[in-house]
């Protein structure tokens, strides 16, 4: 379902390098596998798309009842409990159609303003998400929502409409469903944020959008299959070897550039998934992301021109799931009859041949990821690669990839800024 190339990095990290590091790679995963080395309490993902039936079918049949009983859900997550979900939900907007909205992934009065102004006289459900229960930008956005909830509703009928996905035990927003009897869904203590979008985490929202979430789940299993196999013919740990050579050569940042504007939150849920994992102790490839073609007529000039330490690579889908042919016109006056008839998928993979083989051409590392098209399943089957690759690449990197240190500085500045008791 995955292709991988990377014959584009071999005259940066050639063929023979990166075998070299297949056993690195291997023994990196297998440690994974048996539930060992840094992080080791925290690979629970890898089981996520084991689930049980019984499970898949509670939170399907609970996106079920969200969607037929209001007009739109408004999820409410930040990081790992936010992005996931909505990365499905923008890449598979056609299968769904039930509006999903987003709340509490920042503090922005503006954007918080219009979302509650636009619910007025709407029937919403709230899908609060947060592992820890205490995270201040949810928190903020679960309470406006709650009040803006309460203005029409009395508190049995509030009740219903709030959907909360916390740790199974600990935490304030478990203390609060306890107590205000809300329907409720675990995340597993050994599952972190960033690699929670198998969990109800995502796929509640998911299926409350309208995605055959047991297609997605298949799709991960496949994954799971292929990308955990000890071989050296294993994509995923092909890809981390490559990341990780590079890296130790002196690549800094990694692009992953989209022909395809609906993976633009696929490649925001990469960002976060690579970035928190990897960026520590003084190492990390900086991710960042790129929507072609557009981003061609602003960061292609850098990126066929600039300083070469990047890594690009391309995440593409060879069929469209639909597609459009260019009219003709007689008076030919823009001189496009060349490309009468012919279908915009077929010019868009064109415009990603050039470019690839433009930005190669210009001296930059090039992988593509490809698959047949973008469905629920190959989405399922991308979380699965993206994240044992990147778990791979960490341990490769000599780093724990499952903590993130480092997001608490920002924090408790923060508090102190604002007067928080105790901070
Ligand atoms: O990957 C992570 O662990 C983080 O991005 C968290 O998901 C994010 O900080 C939100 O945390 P919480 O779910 O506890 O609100």
């Amino acid at each position: 379902m995955i292709r991988l190339d990377i014959d584009g990095v071999f005259a940066h990290a050639g063929e023979k390098d990166i075998a070299g590091r297949a056993t690195a790679a291997m023994d990196a995963l297998s440690s994974l596998l048996r539930r060992e080395g840094a992080g080791s309490e925290m690979l629970g993902w890898l089981d996520l798309p084991l689930m049980p039936e019984k499970q898949i079918d509670e939170i399907a049949e609970t996106g079920k009842r969200i969607r037929g009983e209001n007009d739109c859900l408004v999820v409410v997550g930040i990081g790992g409990s936010y992005l996931g979900a909505r990365a499905a939900i923008e890449a598979l907007p056609f299968e769904a159609g039930f509006p999903v909205l987003f709340a509490g992934n920042s503090l922005s009065p503006v954007y918080h303003d219009r979302l509650i102004s636009g619910l007025e006289g709407k029937r919403f459900a709230v899908c609060v998400i947060s592992k820890s229960g205490t995270t201040t930008e949810p928190a903020i956005a679960f309470r406006l929502l709650r009040r803006k909830l309460a203005e029409t509703l009395g508190p049995r009928a509030v009740a219903d409409r709030i959907f909360a996905v916390t740790d199974p035990a600990k935490g304030a927003l478990r203390r609060m469903a306890s107590e205000e009897g809300w329907k409720t869904f675990s995340i597993p203590p050994d599952v972190g944020g960033r690699f929670s979008i198998l969990s109800p985490v995502g796929l509640l929202p998911c299926a409350a959008a309208g995605i055959p979430i047991e297609e997605m789940l298949a799709g991960a299993r496949a994954a799971l299959g292929s990308f955990s196999m000890k071989s050296a013919e294993n994509d995923a740990l092909r890809y981390a070897a490559a990341r990780t050579i590079l890296h130790e050569r002196g690549t800094k940042i990694e692009v992953l550039s989209t022909f395809h504007p609906e993976l633009a939150l696929f490649c925001e849920w990469w960002k976060q998934l690579a970035g928190e994992s990897e960026g520590k102790d003084g190492r990390g490839l900086f991710p960042a992301s790129t929507v072609m073609t557009t981003d061609l007529h602003s960061l292609g000039q850098l990126l066929q021109e600039g300083a070469r330490d990047i890594l690009e690579t391309f995440l593409v889908a060879s069929r469209p799931s639909r597609d459009l042919t260019v009219p003709g016109d007689e008076a030919d006056l823009d001189r496009l009859n060349y490309l009468s008839g012919r279908s915009l998928g077929e010019i868009n993979s064109k415009a990603f041949e050039g470019t690839r083989a433009a930005h190669e051409s210009g001296g930059l590392p090039v992988v593509t990821i490809e698959v047949p098209s973008i469905t629920p399943g190959s989405i399922g089957a991308l979380f699965v690669f993206f994240e044992i690759a990147v778990a791979v690449t960490g341990r490769m990197m000599g780093i724990n990839p499952f903590n993130q240190p480092g997001v608490e500085e920002y924090k408790s500045r923060m508090f102190g800024l604002l007067g928080k008791p105790g901070a």
